[in-house]
């Protein structure tokens, strides 16, 4: 017989401490030294530094390298990552057919999710975990080969051949490259797209233990596989009430259609019953203007204004936010625009579709998953993630025969 009655005065005795925490909105699971946000002040620092300083003075790759190291690099350390990372862009020929398995429609998360993860599948044997330089090379393969699935993954899905990797441009106009190439047209990129490209990585680079984060770091202390760990942070980002936001952010400026029709937007946002929820507002930790937003929106001005484009997406955003600030509902809740909320609009200027913005997100997000995978990976005194639950279902009772029930 089992217990007579849930007893969850056992589960404190048996451990010390209990709690139900359903959401993990007050559990720390780790000790990091990575990233500090302060939610109530709007405030984000990479490895101490301000979100604000890197986004206006560095770039992602010198960011890349701050989450990992934890100091910002000096000019030959830079030069020897950036040459590392350069190095590894390369894509292994069978993953070409590997893509080709997927039906030609498949989202490039799904396709992204199930191509880094068979990276396990190359690299495997050649791994050893315990070994602090084998991690550190599946970390560089990781940030330089994430720009070159993704870029493969869209091109397959629009009927395009893949394009190899341009190794004497930088980080992001290679990944433009790689993305909008054809064999007989130069590319002309506008500066601004390669710059506000970057701005979105660094941005987007870290932030603590979100659901995506924490997920590689959950499966990272089984001991699984770096590829492993990160294809399941990619699934988690996946999701619309995550990374998936942005992408869901313009599908909603698009059903709004216009500024006109704003209002009732936030209206039908309040209703509970409706099932609607400003995408792009929202955040668990910011309660206060989240600071990567408005960095995004200047950026996004300047993108439109320097590219020449007039996008009436862009002017629905706006009012959005000037209406949902104003009202008691989004007040009394502090919500507030999220850094996904005008990161999409710059994407459509770059003329990277919205089925793609997840990815962007996801390329950026592979620098602090690694550096958390990394920081997990040499700290000898962390234990497997088991996270215990509150039973409700039933307590004991007796099997029935299949004839009796
Ligand atoms: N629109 C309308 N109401 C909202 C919204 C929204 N975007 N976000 C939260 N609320 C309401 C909730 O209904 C709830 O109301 P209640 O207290 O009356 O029940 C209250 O605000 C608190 O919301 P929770 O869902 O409990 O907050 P939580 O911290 O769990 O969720 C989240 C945060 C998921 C980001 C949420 O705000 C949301 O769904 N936002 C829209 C999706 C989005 O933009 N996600 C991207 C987040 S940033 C990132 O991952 C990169």
């Amino acid at each position: 017989m089992g217990p007579a009655a849930i007893d969850i005065g056992k589960l404190y005795r048996d451990t010390g401490h209990f709690t139900y925490d359903q959401g993990f909105v007050a559990t720390a699971s780790c000790k990091s030294a990575i990233t500090y946000i302060d939610g109530d002040e709007g405030v984000l620092l990479y490895r101490g530094y301000p979100i604000e300083q890197l986004a206006k003075h560095s770039n992602f790759l010198e960011v890349a390298h701050l989450l990992i190291n934890g100091e910002l690099p000096t000019a030959d350390e830079f030069k020897a990552f950036e040459h590392e990372v350069t190095h590894h862009t390369m894509m292994h020929e069978s993953l070409k057919t590997f893509m080709q398995g997927f039906h030609y429609d498949a989202h490039p998360m799904a396709m992204l999710c199930g191509v880094i993860g068979s990276l396990a599948a190359f690299y495997h044997d050649k791994l050893d975990i315990d070994d602090p330089e084998h991690r550190r090379l599946a970390a560089i393969r990781l940030i330089a080969k994430m720009p070159t699935i993704a870029a493969a993954a869209y091109r397959y899905s629009i009927g395009w051949p893949i394009r190899f990797p341009r190794n004497n441009l930088d980080y992001c106009h290679r990944f433009l490259h790689m993305m909008f190439e054809v064999p007989s047209e130069p590319l002309d990129l506008p500066p601004v797209a390669a710059k506000a490209l970057d701005l979105l990585f660094i941005l987007h680079a870290d932030h603590e233990q979100n659901a995506s984060t924490s997920t590689v770091r959950l499966v990272g202390s089984t001991g699984a596989n770096p590829y492993a760990c990160i294809a399941a942070g990619i699934a988690a980002l996946w999701g619309p009430a995550h990374g998936g936001a942005n992408e869901a952010v313009l599908t909603m400026l698009q059903e709004i259609g216009d500024a006109k029709n704003v209002a009732q937007a936030v209206e039908r946002a309040k209703d509970k019953d409706s099932g609607f929820r400003l995408m792009g507002f929202g955040h668990r930790v910011y309660k206060n203007f989240d600071p990567r937003a408005t960095i995004i929106r200047e950026m996004c001005h300047k993108v439109l204004n320097e590219l020449g484009v007039s996008d009436p997406l862009l002017d629905i955003a706006m009012e959005l936010e000037q209406v949902a600030l104003k009202d008691e509902y989004f007040v009394q809740r502090k919500l507030y625009p999220n850094v996904d909320f005008y990161s999409g609009i710059i994407y459509k200027a770059l003329g990277i579709p919205t089925s793609m913005f997840t990815v962007m997100f996801a390329i950026a997000r592979t620098a602090g998953w690694v550096a958390h995978w990394l920081e997990q990976s040499a700290d000898p005194t962390v234990k497997i993630g088991r996270p215990r639950q509150v039973y409700t279902g039933p307590v004991s009772r007796d099997y029935v025969s299949i004839d009796k029930r």
